[in-house]
């Protein structure tokens, strides 16, 4: 990075602007007005958990950082620059705030002994931030969200492959998301990944002129990445680049055939991306992203998102300590989801239905309000209110803000009396009523007024 970037980086970081604080660059606040499509997304991806019967996990959102440097690679992105350290006091740096869920999760099974208690296969979703030091952009922060699904088995059957897919997929569908893609690939065993990086590194190196000096790097510690680099001096090499289908044993080629054979079944459709193979390395044989094809019409042509990913993460369970088991999964990036949400459907503001505003006047109405407006809210009626507001004319003003049908006002002589007025707001009329009448009275103009 060079200095200019350095200071603004620290310049963007500062946590006050004009005396007020902000949150930490790459990390949002979710605003109500927000909210309906976070709702929505979450309630896809619940609805689709509970279809398939997934259970639902939490996991803590603090994790050991060597848990993440064991499952997803000492030399991958995450482990190299992006995970969140967190300081005790004593200076004790062990702890990282979890880049993603699935190391966490295949964690909680083996120490929870899941392996004995539970029915085989086991199906765990799960929905919460994750983080990341990466540099922030429109689809990428600091602090963002997944929903995922994970199979963990006692076999590796490419059935729970493609039911993985299935069920990602079917949230991307139950939002009514287009220009969605599942890009789909085999990176075969270790022994295999070991043939292909040989291969992919002698191309390379016959391009050696055109790699930058951070690329030369990557092609000793972790070549498989250069394949997913934007880079466009890299994307020119990619067309001629070693088909790692190619490097697969028969056992990977029938595993991975048979996987697509079952996505034809299941009428999923994918297309087959020889340079995909994810940045994390617990993933053996099949990989697969969800990727958003022109994503914001305002952005460069034909950029692409990748919207979720997942793949089979048997060397996994080995890592952590874990015999005899299997594992496939896939997480979609929430903010990415809604991002393209908002560009293909438009959330209305959540409106009120027929809300009903309650004024008071005086402390002794304010007083008993409290528990009347409860029980009217207990009948199901919308009641809005400003408590702390004193004067009738600001109360009004808000009751015609929200568009109430009717004001409920309520008054000294009303509290003494037991009654209260009812005003239709369109045309002013008022009428005096007991108390215990107001919610058969409501009730009743609100089916006159439909
Ligand atoms: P991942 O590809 O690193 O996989 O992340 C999954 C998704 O999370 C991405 O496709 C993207 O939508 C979203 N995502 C990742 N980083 C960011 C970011 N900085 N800002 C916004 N969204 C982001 C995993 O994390 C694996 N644990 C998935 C998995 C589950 N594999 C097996 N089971």
């Amino acid at each position: 990075m060079s200095d200019q970037n350095l200071e603004s980086e620290q310049e963007q970081e500062k946590p006050i602007k004009k005396g007020i604080y902000q949150s930490v660059r790459g990390m949002h606040d979710i605003l109500p007005d927000q909210m309906p499509y976070w709702r929505k997304a979450r309630r896809a991806f619940e609805d689709v958990s509970d279809f398939y019967g997934y259970g639902e996990i939490t996991t803590p959102i603090v994790e050991p950082a060597d848990l993440f440097i064991k499952a997803v690679g000492e030399t991958s992105d995450i482990v190299e620059k992006e995970m969140y350290y967190l300081k005790n006091k004593a200076g004790n740096d062990a702890l990282v705030l979890r880049p993603e869920g699935t190391a966490g999760i295949v964690r909680a099974y083996l120490e929870h002994g899941m392996q004995r208690t539970e029915t085989h296969p086991v199906r765990l979703s799960y929905f919460g931030p994750f983080f990341r030091h990466e540099r922030p952009q429109k689809g990428r922060y600091r602090q963002f969200w997944q929903a995922g699904f994970e199979i963990i088995s006692t076999e590796n059957d490419p059935i729970y492959d493609a039911q993985i897919i299935l069920a990602s997929y079917r949230v991307l569908e139950k939002l009514k998301l287009t220009n969605t893609t599942i890009k789909v690939n085999s990176i075969g065993s270790l022994e295999c990944r070991k043939n292909y990086i040989k291969k992919l590194k002698a191309y390379f190196k016959t391009h050696a002129k055109k790699l930058t000096t951070e690329q030369k790097k990557k092609l000793e510690s972790n070549p498989l990445r250069l394949l997913d680099s934007k880079d466009e001096n890299l994307q020119e090499l990619l067309p001629n680049v070693p088909v790692i289908l190619d490097c697969l044993d028969t056992a990977a080629k029938k595993y991975f055939t048979k996987h697509l054979e079952l996505l034809d079944e299941l009428e999923v459709p994918y297309m087959l991306d020889h340079t995909l193979v994810r940045g994390l390395d617990y993933y053996s044989d099949t990989v697969f992203e969800f990727v958003l094809q022109n994503f914001d019409a305002k952005e460069e042509e034909n950029f692409t998102l990748s919207l979720g990913g997942g793949g089979r993460y048997d060397p996994l369970f080995k890592i952590l300590g874990g015999r005899g088991l299997a594992g496939v999964g896939a997480a979609l990036g929430i903010e990415r989801v809604i991002l393209a949400l908002e560009n293909q459907h438009k959330i209305k503001p959540h409106e009120l239905k027929n809300p009903v505003f309650f004024v008071h006047i005086g402390d002794l109405a304010k007083k008993k309000s409290l528990k009347i407006i409860e029980q009217l809210r207990n009948e199901k009626l919308t009641i809005i209110e400003t408590l702390g507001k004193g004067s009738l004319s600001a109360q009004l003003k808000a009751a015609n803000k929200h568009k109430a049908v009717f004001a409920l006002i309520f008054g000294q002589k009303e509290a003494f009396e037991d009654s209260i007025i009812i005003r239709d707001m369109a045309t002013g009329a008022q009428e005096t009523i007991p108390l215990k009448r107001i919610v058969a009275t409501l009730k009743k103009r609100f089916a006159q007024h439909d």
